[in-house]
């Protein structure tokens, strides 16, 4: 049978919405919601359930051991930014939560997927890796596909063509260090950087745009919910239907020595194929910065 129980482990905004747009693609047979405070729990789980008019999926309250029996064991468990901070200052309290998340798992199913979307989630999921016990391939982050739909977004509308025709993604960290892969992006064959359209925009204005989309939302809202459901729900898609996507994940890319978010291929055994895209000597330099940054924060640990 394939495999489709996933476990998300954080039921707040962001672990409910995933939950939520996973259920509207009813290929998942059970999600299972864990969180240490138990009236999110249940009522995450009424309201959710009332997604049945639309979904066969069955939605349920669980312990963590339970979680660590899934398929697919999505983590958003953690803080989340204040007004103007940048994910890495979660580090202290989310590796914290994040170790007590997984050691409340174990054991956890050999065959497990692990998917971290909890921030710093290029931190977060090298630790993961460590600390599961899991095959490194079945486990990775969400890291950039969320800023690379958000550029995606923005090219769609400058060049007026729909945003799946649109290939191009930010790269490296899920944070602050992420860049553009200009030189490697394109539309329908033809190098991004000849649209006339495109030439005129200020690109690095562009780059700090999406850098800095999460914390625009959050000095309206206090928090990014939505754009990370679809995502996190698409990658558990493409996990379950075993669809060989690409999307720029975080993975441990090891001629970086961390994890940082690089185009990967992946299905219901994990990450099969890291594809490097080619950059120029500006980006690798974004990319080797943001290495550089993230393995300094590591090294605390
Ligand atoms: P939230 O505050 O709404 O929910 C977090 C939940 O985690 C709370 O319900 C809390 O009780 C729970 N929790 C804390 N410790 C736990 C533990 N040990 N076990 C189980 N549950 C525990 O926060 P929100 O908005 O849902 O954000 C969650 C995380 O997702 C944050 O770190 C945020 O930065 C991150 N995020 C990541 C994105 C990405 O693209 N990777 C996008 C948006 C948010
Ligand atoms: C986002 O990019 C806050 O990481 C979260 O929306």
């Amino acid at each position: 049978m394939a495999p489709s129980k996933v476990a998300i482990v954080g039921a707040g905004a962001v672990g409910a919405s995933i939950a939520y747009a996973l259920m509207l693609k009813d290929v998942a047979s059970e999600i299972l919601i864990v969180d240490v405070v138990q009236d999110i729990v249940t009522g995450q789980v009424l309201d959710l359930s009332d997604v049945a008019c639309v979904s066969s999926t069955k939605v349920k309250a669980a312990t963590s051991k339970e979680a660590g029996q899934a398929d697919i064991i999505v983590v958003t468990a953690g803080a989340k930014q204040k007004d103007g901070e940048p994910r890495t200052d979660l580090i202290g309290r989310n590796y914290k939560i994040l170790e007590s998340v997984i050691g409340g798992m174990q054991p956890i199913k050999p065959e497990a997927i692990m998917l971290l979307v909890s921030n710093p989630v290029d931190i977060l999921t090298q630790i993961a890796q460590k600390l599961s016990g899991l095959p490194q391939k079945q486990v990775f982050g969400s890291g950039t596909y969320l800023d690379s739909t958000r550029l995606r977004a923005l090219i769609s509308d400058v060049l007026n063509v729909n945003a799946n025709s649109v290939h191009a993604y930010v790269l490296g960290e899920h944070g602050d260090s992420q860049f553009v892969a200009w030189g490697a992006a394109s539309v329908a064959g033809k190098p991004l950087l000849d649209f006339p359209e495109i030439q005129k925009l200020d690109r690095k204005q562009v780059q700090n745009n999406i850098a800095g989309k999460a914390l625009d939302i959050i000095k309206l809202k206090g928090a990014t919910y939505y754009g990370i459901g679809a995502c996190a729900a698409d990658l558990c898609e493409s996990i379950i239907l075993n669809k060989h996507q690409l999307r720029p994940l975080s993975v441990f890319v090891p001629r970086l020595g961390c994890c940082l978010s690089m185009p990967a291929k992946f299905g219901y055994n994990g990450i099969e194929e890291i594809y490097e895209i080619p950059l120029n000597q500006d980006e690798e330099q974004q990319l080797q910065a943001s290495a550089t940054s993230m393995k300094s924060i590591l090294s605390k640990f």
